[in-house]
């Protein structure tokens, strides 16, 4: 390895034959090697369709090529092109990303539609800049790259997850990726190693070589193109890269999940608010009962739960008496019906509100880890007209349906399946 003087590039360790050779080498690892067969791919058609790029870009942002093939078939089914898409109602976008995980990404892809169809009615066409995809919902500095190299053929340059392991390895990298100095300097790398004519191609080869080769547990580096100069691999240190600052723990949220049951066997269903967990799908009304930071082990959750189902022998008792409550999180329609378990509570006996209690349903979310308590009520008819009043007069949006019914045509997150099915 040469080191950088002052007459050679200002990239890392590296000389220019080390730079240069880079993209030959993992373009013909590539052409040998490489996925050629994935349904979104446009390397060998001289038109590509950038909304499939930027579609399965999407769709692959944190979610693997195997997780994403049946549900990208599904969105090319129901929605061929953005047009259909951004004029497709939500909640069939919901239901067809149901289970893909991380809703804001939904939720930006419907929107990033109806954004490129503006686009597109007041351009003729869709963006053919960098800018331009940037503009776009959902679409990151790096996205949008993939979408001008492969889904337009112009010049782009990549810098996911995949693509800062393998530089990080190669160019063993220190620094931690979460800080915006090494971003810089991975940026940095990946333009100079990214070729004017073929951004496209090494773009493919790069994603294909960080999923299959470079892989974040068992790197295949006997097979690998780089590693003649890869200086990770050449210290036998592979999987201390890429440096990452230790995640703090993640806090856990403990929830009772309300499933009131009508006397026609209906359940009450609510649509989210836009904004906040599972924004704009539908969930059972959600009591928020408390929040503890960092971690807690199995033990300490027991004891809370225990704690929280003493308390919560009737919900009416519990949102007057627990301070820990989060009324923040409570959502407009779930304030009207917590306070209308309350009501009922002090005047009704005769009620019908026995409350069962079923084991806790974990449900891990990108900031904390949450604790599901599915909770059955049944009310009468009488009951029921009373909620829905009140809950039309907020103008919330709700509905009553059977369990089977909702999952077969609402959104639901993939938590709420757990809770109906347990
Ligand atoms: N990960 C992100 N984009 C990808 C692509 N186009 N092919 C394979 N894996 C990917
Ligand atoms: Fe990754 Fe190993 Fe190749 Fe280095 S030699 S880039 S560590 S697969």
């Amino acid at each position: 390895m040469t080191q950088t003087t002052v007459n050679s590039e200002p990239y890392f360790n590296y000389a220019s034959k080390s730079l240069n050779t880079f993209a030959p080498r993992l373009l013909d690892w590539f052409a040998e090697n490489g996925r050629h067969d994935l349904p979104w791919q446009q390397h060998q058609t001289d038109t590509p369709n950038p909304y499939v790029v930027w579609l399965s870009e999407v769709m692959l942002q944190q979610t693997q090529v195997t997780t994403v093939l049946p549900y990208f078939a599904r969105f090319m089914a129901s929605f061929p092109t953005v047009q259909d898409l951004a004029a497709a109602d939500w909640d069939t976008v919901a239901e067809h990303w149901a289970g893909l995980g991380y809703y804001a990404r939904a939720r930006n892809l419907h929107k990033g539609a109806k954004q490129l169809v503006d686009v597109i009615d007041e351009t003729g066409e869709l963006p053919q800049t960098l800018a331009g995809w940037e503009a776009i919902s959902g679409v990151g500095p790096s996205t949008a790259g993939a979408i001008m190299a492969m889904g337009l053929h112009r010049y782009g340059v990549i810098c996911d997850g995949n693509v800062k392991r393998v530089l990080t390895r190669w160019a063993a990298i220190d620094g931690d990726i979460t800080k915006s100095a090494t971003t810089k300097e991975l940026w940095a790398l990946a333009e100079r190693l990214t070729p004017k004519e073929s951004s496209g191609l090494f773009a493919q080869a790069m994603m294909d070589m960080g999923a299959t080769l470079c892989t974040r547990s068992k790197p295949a580096c006997l097979l690998c193109p780089l590693q003649d100069d890869c200086l990770a691999h050449a210290q036998g240190r592979e999987t201390e890269y890429p440096v990452k600052a230790k995640k703090q723990p993640k806090p856990s949220k403990f929830s009772n999940a309300l499933l009131i049951k009508d006397a026609g066997g209906n359940i009450l269903w609510l649509q989210r608010p836009d904004n906040g967990i599972w924004g704009g799908l539908w969930s059972l009304p959600l009591q928020f009962v408390e929040k503890i930071e960092g971690k807690v082990n199995s033990k300490t959750i027991d004891k809370k739960q225990v704690a929280n189902d003493d308390k919560l022998s009737n919900v009416a008792n519990d949102v007057c008496s627990n301070e820990r409550v989060y009324e923040a999180e409570f959502t407009t329609a779930e304030q009207i019906i917590n306070e209308w378990l309350m009501k009922n509570e002090l005047v009704a006996k005769s009620v019908s509100n026995t409350l069962l209690t079923d084991a806790p349903i974990k449900h891990s979310l990108t900031h904390f880890h949450w604790y599901l308590t599915p909770k059955k009520l049944t009310i009468d008819a009488t009951q029921a007209t009373e909620l829905n009043k009140r809950l039309g007069d907020a103008e919330t949006v709700f509905k009553w349906l059977t369990e089977q019914k909702a999952q077969d045509s609402l959104g639901l997150p993939r938590a709420m399946g757990k809770i109906i099915e347990g």
